[in-house]
């Protein structure tokens, strides 16, 4: 079985974009391959150097990828900080990583233009945290967006750097996990890209919203006049609201209103309405299991002690390895 690893920001707020994205491949991905889930929160400091409620958006990452579908008797979820054999690792690896190549990361030159003030060491080296993530239990597969692909080739030049010096090949070489077709983009409700969080307000269906909150904002979602003429091409926004329908609607509701657009019959108001009561029948399930999960705090240090034990299993054995391998006293 491959191992596949992949990291998680310590933020709840999953909206039905990263659940068409990432989440629900990781719930199908848990089955087929050994897989790794952990939450990043050394990581954070690196943009937030005195965290407000650090437990308290890590306990809810946790509860919200549990509540889509992650199974910590099958996966391993853990807290990055409960693997401190992560910045061991972090550390030797640094020994080998240029200031060179560190400020040429993407990544790197876009945060540290963000906060002038604060270019700590840790922002630099963010991308030798991330390879100690992965090399650490030595995965074969990461998936990531397109915005963390240079930090994977990073992984890669790190572990093969390794192995070269030491003469090993101790480490495998991570390569992206491509999810495919399987990957479904849904855009916002503002007409304009993609979902996401920070693209204002009301442009996002959260997975913890209520049924009146995804009614209101499906409602309020950006359309036009209508089509004009027959079998007219869809402008972005009612392509958009179609693109949601497809993920959660059934493909008769979608083919109805299809054909209302193309004889220009369609009544948006219609549409929307039948789009908000698929969207909350999809996402009322997940929005339950996440109030029980987040009132269960005895469960929740249950999967995250099981997390840590199996995590320091895994990255122990590694770490040791690697001191080994090094020089170090036994
Ligand atoms: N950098 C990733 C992000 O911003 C999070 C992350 C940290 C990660 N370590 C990782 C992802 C290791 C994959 C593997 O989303």
């Amino acid at each position: 079985m491959e191992i596949v690893l992949s990291g998680i920001r310590p933020t709840g707020n999953l909206h039905l974009g990263n659940y068409f994205g990432a989440l629900r491949n990781f719930v199908k991905m848990q089955h087929e391959n050994q897989c790794y889930f952990f939450i990043a929160d050394y990581h954070s400091l690196t943009t937030h150097p005195t965290p407000e409620n650090l437990q308290g958006n890590v306990k809810q990452a946790l509860v919200e990828y549990l509540a889509a579908g992650i199974d910590p008797e099958i996966a391993t979820i853990y807290v990055q900080s409960d693997l401190p054999e992560t910045a061991e690792l972090y550390l030797l690896l640094n020994m080998n990583a240029y200031k060179g190549e560190l400020e040429r990361v993407t990544t790197f030159k876009e945060k540290a233009k963000k906060q002038p003030d604060n270019i700590n060491a840790g922002l630099l080296t963010y991308p030798t945290l991330m390879a100690a993530d992965i090399l650490i239990h030595r995965a074969h597969k990461v998936p990531v967006g397109k915005d963390q692909e240079q930090h994977l080739e990073m992984t890669r030049t790190f572990a093969r750097r390794f192995n070269r010096m030491y003469k090993t090949e101790f480490f495998p070489e991570p390569v992206a996990y491509n999810f495919g077709e399987e990957l479904v983009k849904i855009p916002g409700l503002d007409g304009s890209g993609k979902m996401g969080k920070s693209e204002g307000e009301g442009n996002a269906i959260f997975l913890a919203d209520d049924p009146k909150t995804i009614r209101k904002k499906v409602m309020r979602a950006v359309t036009d006049a209508g089509p004009t003429e027959m079998n007219a091409p869809k402008p972005d926004p009612i392509k958009n609201l179609f693109a949601i329908m497809q993920a959660v609607s059934s493909p008769d509701t979608v083919a109805y209103f299809d054909e209302k657009y193309n004889a220009c019959e369609i009544r948006y108001g219609d549409m929307k309405k039948q789009l908000a009561e698929d969207v909350v029948a999809f996402t009322e399930p997940i929005r339950e299991k996440i109030l029980e999960l987040s009132s269960d705090d005895a469960y929740i240090k249950k999967v995250m002690d099981m997390g840590k034990e199996k995590a320091r299993a895994s990255g122990g054995k590694t770490v040791s390895e690697i001191r080994e391998i090094i020089g170090f006293r036994p």
